[in-house]
């Protein structure tokens, strides 16, 4: 079994019953393990200038900041509402019960930058493809997106078809 795949810890009804929660911490915790993630993320973009590695908030923080440092790019947060302190962008999307909403900093990028997305998780791909509007919102172009893990049961690849989509693990 791949080395990355064997540091998930799947734990059953989580968050609720029926879930099955593939739980990275177990991962992060291990000096391979974190190591091998990045450097594979950051292999498969390494082909190409990238100014921007964004993360997504919470455990997108996680992951990009040590992409950016590998790729010698720079890392902007998108956050949950309320909590940059300058003038924001915003977007809102469905979920499935209800919306939510993520904003990014309107000086995080310039027009023109080359932006790479990465967070710890591809499922709905709902936060992915709101994240992609808010960088062109700004005049962004987002070169790619990278994730550890994809649960491709539920499509997310998707609504992200216009651009570049790698994952380290896939579960189906
Ligand atoms: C998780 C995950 C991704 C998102 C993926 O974040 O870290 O950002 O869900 O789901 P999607 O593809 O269906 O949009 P979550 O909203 O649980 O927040 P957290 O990182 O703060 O735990």
């Amino acid at each position: 079994m791949d080395e990355l795949r064997r540091l998930i810890r799947e734990i059953p009804d989580f968050p609720k019953p029926g879930i099955l929660f593939y739980d990275i911490t177990t991962l992060l915790k291990d000096s391979r393990g974190l190591k091998l993630a990045v450097n594979r993320m950051s292999e498969a973009l390494a082909n190409q200038p990238v100014d921007v590695v964004i993360g997504v908030e919470a455990r997108g923080f996680i992951f990009a900041p040590p992409l950016a440092y590998q790729l010698g790019a720079g890392f902007v947060p998108v956050r949950k509402p309320k909590k940059l302190p300058g003038e924001v962008e915003r977007i809102s999307y469905d979920l499935e019960y209800g919306s939510d909403t993520l904003e990014i900093h309107r000086d995080a990028i310039q027009p023109g930058q080359r932006v790479v997305i990465a967070d710890d998780l591809l499922a709905t791909g709902g936060t992915a493809a709101a994240t992609a509007a808010l960088v062109e919102k700004l005049g962004g172009e987002v070169v790619g997106l990278t994730f550890l893990v994809e649960l491709t049961f539920l499509g997310g690849r998707e609504k992200l078809a216009r651009y570049p989509v790698t994952s380290l693990l896939t579960y189906d």
